[in-house]
């Protein structure tokens, strides 16, 4: 079953459209009208109220889509298409002058678009172009404004450069400001704090994520570059993404800084997912780190983060266990024991799971040892299975996977849990827990 077919089943089984209540790095994200969220290798920029998030529709042949939301949680598709253009990659805002420009990746060329109302009617300015001074072509595309008021484009991947070029105030793409020649990396974006610039790129590994680094300079125009530097631990490959943008949110009680990235499939299609997190700016060591939480939000009025505090525990080792499965010491786990040995032929139960009626999210505490070896999957009450990797990329990459479920209300749910695979991929099941706020 493909995702999209997996929705129309979550459709048909009365999956209404409800409010977004978090944000789930790598779980598939619904818009207001519940379909998935289609703007990969995006950006958000706000005006008064409002965020407009732009990207490219991996199902619609790359073309520029748009949502708008004033919480980044709830986001209302636009009239999309912006613009028939067609492979048009990591399409990026910008304001140069009084109208409102998109300026994406098209056969490797600058293809600008504008238009006079933000998210509507959008028309393509002039041809493509290459990068002044020497003519290049490129792949990636990455924007920042700085704070007066300078637009910069960001490319990357041919020539091994990132180059940074200002936006002249009539739309065209001026001289080059800056070049990161320090090996080969692509998917630039930049966040500015105290005056430090800095430069957040990932590897060139294709749709295979790595760990993306960071570089800063205190003189964007010209000014050398200290990195690369680690956002993340190594080995999580910048929790399975890619960069795309970074976002700041200027709140009344903190600045947050959050980094937007693409969790993408094997070929960047529409089963590709993001990962959102907030940014940790050690100002004084100028580092820059990702904080990872299977499930936040934020305040767009105070940039307060939160996490979710009403949760309902179901522990393993309780459960109604079939097959082979059984319960042993598990150093990891939240009450020290598990279930260990699921394989294809085991299933763990848990009964009278209470839920609030809806959409729900259900956080999977479990640990995989070999991930290749098989898909887990969830059974809610009568509905047919569900492999937690189609609803979250983070499956079997992290302790904990939030994927949302449709819930009855009240202590009658039935979930079950199962694997494809055999015992080799080491599946530890730690237990369950219901999100209820
Ligand atoms: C779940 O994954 C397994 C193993 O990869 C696959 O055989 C099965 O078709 C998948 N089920 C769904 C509902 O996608
Ligand atoms: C589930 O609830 C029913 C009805 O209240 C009860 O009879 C049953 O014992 C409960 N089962 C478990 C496993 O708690």
């Amino acid at each position: 079953m493909t995702l999209s077919q997996l929705l129309l089943t979550l459709g048909a089984a009365g999956l209404a459209s409800a409010a977004n209540s978090w944000i789930v790095p790598g779980a598939a994200w619904m818009s207001t009208s519940n379909t998935k969220i289609d703007a990969h290798g995006g950006m958000v920029i706000k005006r008064g109220d409002t965020f407009y998030w732009l990207g490219q529709a991996a199902s619609h042949n790359v073309q520029p889509y748009m949502y708008t939301s004033t919480n980044l949680l709830d986001w209302t598709p636009c009239k999309n298409p912006q613009n028939s253009i067609e492979w048009m990659w990591r399409p990026k805002f910008a304001k140069p002058n009084g109208q409102f420009w998109i300026y994406g990746q098209v056969d490797r060329n600058v293809q600008a678009l504008v238009s006079s109302n933000i998210a509507d009617n959008y028309q393509i300015k002039g041809s493509k172009v290459t990068l002044p001074p020497n003519g290049y072509t490129y792949s990636d595309t990455g924007m920042f404004v700085d704070d007066d008021g300078t637009w910069y484009l960001l490319t990357s991947a041919d020539h091994n450069n990132v180059q940074i070029n200002k936006i002249n105030s009539d739309g065209s793409i001026g001289s080059r400001a800056n070049v990161l020649a320090k090996g080969a990396y692509e998917a630039p974006g930049i966040v500015k704090v105290n005056d430090v610039y800095y430069l957040i790129v990932s590897g060139k590994t294709g749709w295979r994520s790595n760990p993306n680094q960071m570089f800063y300079t205190t003189n964007l125009n010209g000014g050398s570059w200290s990195g690369p530097y680690g956002i993340a631990p190594e080995a999580e490959k910048t929790y399975n993404s890619q960069n795309t943008f970074e976002l700041t949110v200027q709140g009344s009680k903190k600045t947050t800084y959050i980094y937007m990235g693409d969790s993408w499939d094997s070929d960047g299609g529409p089963s590709s997912n993001y990962v959102w997190l907030p940014m940790k700016v050690d100002t004084g060591n100028k580092r820059v780190t990702l904080e990872y939480h299977a499930q936040w939000k934020i305040d767009v009025n105070t940039g307060e983060v939160s996490f979710p505090s009403q949760k309902r525990r179901y522990e393993a080792e309780h459960a109604e266990i079939s097959g082979r499965a059984a319960v042993a010491d598990c150093a990891q786990c939240l009450s020290k024991r598990g279930v260990h040995k699921i394989a294809s032929d085991s299933e763990i139960t848990f009964r009278n799971v209470t839920g609030l009626g809806g959409r729900q999210w259900v956080q999977f505490y479990y640990r995989v040892d070999n991930r290749e070896a098989g898909e887990a999957h969830v059974f809610v009450n009568d509905e047919p299975a569900l492999n937690i990797s189609s609803l979250n990329h983070r499956a079997g990459y992290h302790d904990i996977v939030p994927i949302e479920l449709d819930l009855r209300e009240g202590a009658v749910n039935t979930i079950t849990f199962g694997t494809s695979g055999s015992e080799d991929s080491g599946i530890v099941l730690d237990g369950i827990e219901v999100v209820e706020d």
